[in-house]
């Protein structure tokens, strides 16, 4: 009897510790999400299907990941017009298996003709329309997206594949088309103000006003020639051939400002990749002309000092801390970030541990700061001075995490006349007003003011983490201004504090908080009212309505080598591995 009631007991203890451990388990994996996607070799987290299995395809062929990552950002170009794109700029950060790292600087610059109040009219209003930072003509910095494909493609490159083999995919799909999603149909249709003001936006994406719909085959033969161009001459042909040609004429046409010598003249750049930690996993992230990576260390720094695990993910405390962590860190954006090769950008001041806590300091556990009080920090001086992101691992583990952009859905809404190319409005990210609200309602200073040759200050933040061992653990970034960097800060939180997957941790909800407006977004369905309430207890207000922080795309590889892949449920995309 006695054994009998022992092996009850015994086995009672084991089903509560089975019970126990996949309660544990479930916690850890976040089963409410959904699973990434597996590969056992390589895999790619892009915002389309198709550019997706065109990276992989590259692959398999024996290109690595920058040759896929080339690859799938001329796919998007062509498939994810709205925000992929070869008239645009971004950044790519590459770590080799070796454990080297690369960042590459192809964000757009500013043209000769552009100076510091171009945007604002004789009373200091800024313009708004035809002549405006956002849209039109003016509206563009001169693209830097193939100049930095082909700085990758010689020095990254396996070598091994040819650049017409890379631009190919991406020109078949212009020439031959693809079926129109219904999201791309309706995006079309949201624009079509935008749009149906440039004669080549109206009749390549509109079709003159006979709107696209779902499952129509949807073809760019002007954009196809353009490629074709590019394919047989090399990058350089956007820069000082036909293409450059017509861009700078479309510009001249229509007061724009870009001309041929400012196509000539641009330059991607190579930049020391940024390094921090968080709770001792190294970080690589993008340095300015970028701000994100700055932003992500110096929240990240911030919350090191706090239990940040013990207050799980979607409590009020954690929301807090993160909020005032980022309204303190944006601050510090308006202050001191600008492109480095013209304003003093005091970036080792700004991420150092001990700046954080004199920074965290001021943080209040129970009480929301006032932006207005919160201004930006004192850092050591006379120290030397919509957007889509994807991410590549290739088999022999060197990953490519790249953020490019177009700045807002469709750029500056111009198609170049005969290229089919949409061109950026890029110039919005230059403080127009320096102190006053861009098109993100974000405010930046004096060291982002426009200047020729400069390049506006951004939000990328196309990041890898390390585990402690120094072996790749997940690279990520995302699309989406200056939430990108709440994005991308928040999933570098959840995965190291909360133990989530990469998924869950991409798709779990987040918030944004950007000093001005004084606003602390939150997504739709993304808090209990709950949690609003005591929030709301702590002082903090609220974006009119509650909007989508961003979406973002990352690969983790977990400890057996498998590539683990994820796009954000918020967006489009999908993760193809083999
Ligand atoms: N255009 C958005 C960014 O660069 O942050």
């Amino acid at each position: 009897m006695k054994i009998l009631q022992l092996r009850r007991f015994v086995s009672t203890i084991l089903v509560l510790a089975i019970v126990f451990t996949s309660f544990v388990g479930t916690q850890r994996v976040s089963a409410a999400w959904p699973e990434p996607v597996r590969g056992r070799h390589a895999m790619v987290a892009s915002q389309h299907e198709l550019a997706s299995r065109i990276g992989a395809e590259i692959m398999k062929k024996g290109g690595n990941a920058v040759d896929a990552a080339i690859a799938v950002g001329l796919a998007l170009a062509v498939v994810y017009p709205e925000a992929g794109n070869i008239g645009g700029g971004g950044f790519m950060l590459i770590r080799k298996a070796d454990g080297s790292s690369y960042a590459l600087d192809y964000r757009e610059m500013a043209p000769a003709a552009a100076s510091r109040d171009i945007f604002v009219d004789k009373d200091g209003k800024l313009i708004n329309g035809e002549g405006s930072s956002t849209i039109g003509y003016r509206a563009s910095g001169v693209p830097g997206t193939l100049a930095g494909f082909d700085l990758a493609f010689k020095k990254y490159g396996s070598g091994k594949i040819r650049w017409r083999d890379l631009v190919e995919p991406a020109r078949a799909l212009a020439q031959n088309g693809y079926v129109l999603s219904n999201r791309l149909a309706q995006l079309l249709k949201a624009y079509k103000d935008n749009l149906g003001k440039y004669a080549d936006s109206k009749r390549i994406f509109l079709r003159d006003g006979d709107l696209y719909k779902e499952g129509e085959i949807f073809r760019q033969p002007d954009l196809a020639a353009t490629l074709a161009r590019i394919q047989t001459v090399g990058a350089s042909e956007f820069y000082n051939g036909k293409t450059a040609q017509l861009i700078a004429a479309d510009m001249k046409a229509n007061n724009g400002l870009i001309t041929l010598d400012d196509l000539k003249n641009y330059k991607a750049k190579e930049r020391k990749p940024l390094t921090g930690s968080y709770r001792g996993y190294p970080i690589i992230t993008m340095p300015p002309p970028s701000s994100g990576g700055i932003v992500m260390l110096q929240v990240l720094n911030m919350l090191e000092g706090f239990d940040v695990r013990s207050m799980q993910y979607n409590s009020a405390a954690r929301y807090h801390l993160v909020a005032e962590a980022m309204r303190r860190a944006f601050a510090d954006r308006a202050e001191f970030m600008g492109d480095p090769d013209f304003a003093n950008v005091p970036t080792a001041s700004l991420i150092a541990k001990d700046y954080a806590k004199s920074r965290a300091a001021s943080i209040d556990p129970k009480r929301a700061s006032d932006s207005k009080e919160i201004g930006h920090g004192v850092v050591a001086s006379g120290e030397p001075m919509e957007t889509t992101h994807y991410t590549v691992v290739d088999p022999q583990g060197t990953v490519v995490t790249n953020t490019y952009t177009i700045n807002d859905l469709y750029g500056s809404a111009v198609t170049a006349k005969g290229t089919g190319v949409l061109l950026n409005d890029e110039m919005d990210d230059f403080a127009a007003r320096p102190g006053k609200p861009n098109m993100f309602g974000l405010i930046q200073g004096e060291r982002n003011s426009v200047q020729p040759g400069k390049r506006p200050l951004s939000s990328m933040t196309p990041t890898i983490v390390l585990r402690k061992d120094g072996s790749l653990w997940f690279a990520l970034g995302a699309r989406g201004g200056p939430r990108i960097i709440s994005a991308v800060t928040q999933s570098v939180i959840n995965v190291i504090d909360h133990d989530m997957n990469i998924q869950a941790a991409i798709d779990a909800p987040r918030i944004h908080h950007q000093w001005f407006p004084d606003e602390l977004m939150y997504e739709p369905f993304g808090m209990s009212p709950d949690t609003l309430a005591v929030l709301t207890s702590y002082g903090h207000k609220y974006s009119a309505r509650p909007g989508y922080v961003a979406s973002a795309t990352g690969i983790m590889i977990d400890t057996e080598g498998v590539r683990l892949g994820a796009i954000d449920s918020r967006s489009d995309g999908m993760a193809v591995g083999y």
